[in-house]
């Protein structure tokens, strides 16, 4: 069946292309009472939103949300909430050159092959405006888990930690500095020499991939579903559905594979009464079910496959023929995918939270 929705209790479906009149979602499952209005939904927007730097998408779109169901008088009412954003800044234009022929790295060709017939404008239902209804969605999420949690008990945030083949050096990590710098980076020096990479690239017509860590605090233990709906799981199923993402990892992921059983055993001691952890190899996660640690996610996105360097490929008459995609794209696709990862990160705990209290209370 068409996999336009996400998530068990807490269930959101997405509508949309890039170029249509709007985007929208349908999030069922929002527990009534809670309090919600355009505001809570608005900043995480405004974070994820093209053009508010030389390094994305100059597209300009204010991403003006919208709630048009399931609030009264300011509280959810537990039927369906609806959001639409319309969309502003189409220039359909732009994309003429690859009405006919496919991208390479992109989704045209298997979009074309699947349905034959394909909205190529601005990449249709491919592309990633449909993100901004996952943040969205996303923000509401986060206001379940503090409804339910407790209003500072969650913390969701995100970092880019490795664009090209640079990553931030641990030691310089600082959250704050998230905020200060156009990459969503961690790391002040960093961020500095990823400007100059990513100006490079542009230059060159090209793009850069990049690494995307995301962290969840203040979590209860035993949030998950044995066996198919593990917690990891289903972080990876949402994590790998964002545009552009070919990799995932849980903790210390791949590194994992080299360690001995020592060096990845998570020792247990009591400290206050309290089970403690002497380090997180886990990333959070034992037997699908969440630790109490920090939940520790990270995902490799590739570079932007619509770049001005001439590509060889074949148009749907089956010509051979090369491509160069103009038009307005990002240069590295890893950075706007920080808020996004957020965005899954809470859509998934707020599905397992509202899935444990289902069966345990
Ligand atoms: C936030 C974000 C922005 C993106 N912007 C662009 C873009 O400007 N140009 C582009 O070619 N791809 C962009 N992508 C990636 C494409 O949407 C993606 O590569 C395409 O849908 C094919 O899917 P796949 O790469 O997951 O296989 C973006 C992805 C994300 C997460």
């Amino acid at each position: 069946m068409p996999g336009n929705s996400f998530g068990q209790a807490f269930r959101f479906t997405t509508w949309g292309e890039s170029h249509g009149p709007a985007i929208g979602c349908v999030i069922d499952g929002v527990p009534p009472r809670i309090p919600l209005s355009e505001a809570d939904i608005q900043p995480f927007l405004d974070r994820r939103r093209p053009g508010q730097s030389r390094y994305t998408t100059q597209r300009q779109e204010s991403d003006e949300v919208r709630i048009v169901s399931g609030v009264f008088e300011g509280e959810t009412t537990g039927t369906p909430l609806a959001l639409v954003i319309e969309n502003q800044d189409q220039r359909s234009k732009d994309y003429g050159d690859i009405k006919d022929k496919f991208r390479p790295g992109h989704a045209d060709y298997t979009y074309w092959q699947k349905y034959g017939i394909r909205d190529y404008r601005g990449g249709g239902r491919s592309s990633a405006r449909e993100t901004a209804m996952r943040v969205a969605a996303g923000a509401v999420a986060r206001r379940v888990l503090a409804h339910l949690l407790g209003e500072e008990q969650v913390a969701i945030r995100g970092a880019l930690v490795q664009m090209g083949a640079d990553s931030v050096d641990r030691l310089r990590w600082d959250w704050a500095e998230v905020d200060r710098n156009a990459f969503f980076g961690p790391d002040a020096a960093m961020a500095e020499i990823w400007a100059a990479r990513l100006d490079e690239a542009r230059k060159n017509g090209s793009s850069l991939g990049a690494v995307v860590e995301v962290v969840a605090q203040g979590l209860p233990a035993g949030l998950g579903e044995p066996v198919y709906d593990k917690l990891d799981a289903d972080l990876a199923k949402a994590m790998m559905s964002i545009n552009a993402v070919k990799g995932v990892e849980i903790g210390e992921g791949f590194a994992a594979a080299a360690l001995n059983g020592e060096e990845n055993a998570d020792e247990l001691r009591m400290e206050d009464d309290e089970v403690a952890f002497l380090s997180n190899k886990a990333g959070g996660v034992l037997g699908g079910l969440s630790t109490g640690q920090d939940l520790v996610v990270r995902f490799a996105v590739k570079p932007t496959s619509s770049i001005l360097s001439p590509r060889r490929t074949v148009d749907r008459f089956g010509q051979e023929t090369e491509i160069v995609t103009k038009g307005r794209h990002d240069p590295c696709v890893g950075i706007r995918a920080v808020p996004v990862g957020e965005a899954m990160m809470a859509l998934v705990l707020a599905d397992h939270l509202l899935r444990h209290r289902g069966q345990i209370g």
